[in-house]
């Protein structure tokens, strides 16, 4: 599917925020290993976490989906062996979440994924999983991977040589789902919401003395069980939003529900530092994470030197800060990213080769980008592509509210893997998307 978003005046309006992508999947996971009743508001219905949820009922969970509502049911079966393979689609994720699920419960399983997933490195967490005690045969070290049923060691210990909230996560939950303790050690801190998920159900993290920043160790102790969990709105989907008000004249826009977890919402600091007029107002705890209000208006940014200890708070939303950055004055650099080159597409790339068909002067590095910017109007009559990446996608889609023309990207249904709603939501604060042939 190809889309076009055509120029416009100025945005305005109020959003709710649609459900986080990372927390719809990890309370999947860890309601599911609860095994309670449980009600589930606030779910993202895309395919990233459906993927999540059916690879969770073929192990035997009982996961019921009414669009943004989910029921779990306690069981009186365990965990199964998996019916049939997992197929986790475009989700990293859930595939390496889910491996450490099934390592820890002891279970067989087979894991598939689709094209985009199939190229990305699965060793990151195969190499811990084995040194736990897990029977692991890969692809080298991609998909299709087979987990055969074995035991977890307790107390394993590790230092993650990348920083990377899915190969912690995924061995926390190895650790949770065989009842063991583990003691992980992460170079930078990542998004934490599989800790605080852990603990908002009564488990126990020692982080150590603050000179040990990165310390985690799990204590293991049975998680009890709630009946309800509120999951807030994803600052991922906010970006988009927030970036699109920024850069278009005289806008205005509210945007509702936002989570504001501090490993996640790093984008915030860089956009104030660059000049942005944000302003964030009810702001409050839902289920152990920070959620709020954020009002956005149109400024006028600068470009920066982004701190390199902030880019794993704003992974996901490179490429949409790499779009703020063609409207700031000045030039914007973001190193020490190269873990975008293993995304859903090597984004690096991906947002070069999106600038150079908009002629924005920029530098392509191994490990990030330099970007020249100017606050004219672009003016093209190339095609973008998104590489089939949903984040690539709506990016260059913000990109065409400061176009003469408009600006058409192709391959753009995967952004029904984190933002199905997308399109709705930025053409109801006065975008102008629509699909194109
Ligand atoms: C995620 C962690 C990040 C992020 C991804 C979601 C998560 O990946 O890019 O979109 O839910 O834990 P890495 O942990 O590999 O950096």
């Amino acid at each position: 599917m190809n889309l076009e978003s055509k120029p416009i005046k100025h945005l305005e309006g109020e959003i709710i925020c649609p459900g986080d992508k990372s927390i719809s999947q990890r309370i999947l996971i860890i309601g599911s290993l609860l095994n309670c009743d449980m009600e589930i508001e606030g779910f993202l219905d895309a395919y990233d976490p459906n993927s999540t949820l059916n690879a969770l009922n073929k192990i035997g969970a009982s996961i019921k989906k009414n669009h943004n509502s989910i029921v779990l049911t306690k069981r009186t079966n365990a965990f199964i062996d998996a019916s049939d393979e997992l197929d986790l689609g475009n989700s990293g994720t859930g595939a390496r979440l889910m491996l450490g699920l099934v390592s820890g419960l002891g279970i067989n399983a087979n894991f598939i994924g689709d094209s985009s997933l199939s190229e990305r490195p699965m060793s990151r967490v195969i190499d811990p999983l084995r040194e736990m005690g897990a029977l692991i045969d890969s692809n080298n070290g991609k998909l299709p991977i087979n987990v055969i049923k074995s035991n977890i060691i307790n107390s394993y210990s590790y230092k993650l040589p990348i920083a990377s909230a899915q190969v912690k996560s995924c061995l926390l939950l190895a650790a949770i789902a065989s009842k063991n303790d583990i003691n992980l050690i992460e170079p930078k801190i990542t998004r934490d919401h599989t800790e605080r998920m852990i603990e908002y159900f009564g488990g126990v993290i020692d982080y150590g003395d603050t000179s040990k920043v990165g310390n985690i160790e799990l204590s293991y102790r049975e998680l009890q069980p709630k009946s309800n969990y509120q999951i807030v709105g994803d600052f991922s989907s906010a970006a988009f939003v927030i970036v699109a008000s920024l850069i278009s004249n005289d806008s205005e826009v509210l945007i509702k529900n936002v989570g504001l977890n501090e490993t996640r919402s790093g984008l915030l600091k860089v956009l104030q530092m660059m000049g942005a007029e944000i302003q964030i107002t009810q702001s409050k705890e839902v289920c152990n994470e920070k959620v709020g209000d954020i009002l956005v208006k149109s400024s006028n940014l600068e470009g920066i030197k982004v701190p390199d200890s902030i880019i794993p708070n704003i992974i996901d939303e490179i490429p949409i800060l790499s779009i703020a950055a063609i409207f700031a004055k000045g030039k914007t650099i973001i190193k020490n990213a190269s873990e975008l080159k293993v995304k859903e597409s090597d984004r690096l790339s991906a947002i070069s080769n999106g600038l150079d068909k908009l002629n924005i002067s920029h530098e392509l590095f191994d490990d990030g980008l330099s970007i020249h910017g100017n606050n004219d109007i672009l003016d093209t009559s190339e095609v973008i592509d998104s590489f089939g990446d949903h984040r690539i996608a709506m990016s260059f889609l913000i990109a065409g509210t400061r176009t003469k023309n408009g600006l058409m990207v192709k391959n753009c249904g995967n952004i029904k893997t984190s933002f199905p709603s997308f399109k709705d939501i930025m053409n109801s604060i006065g975008m102008k998307i629509d699909e194109k042939n």
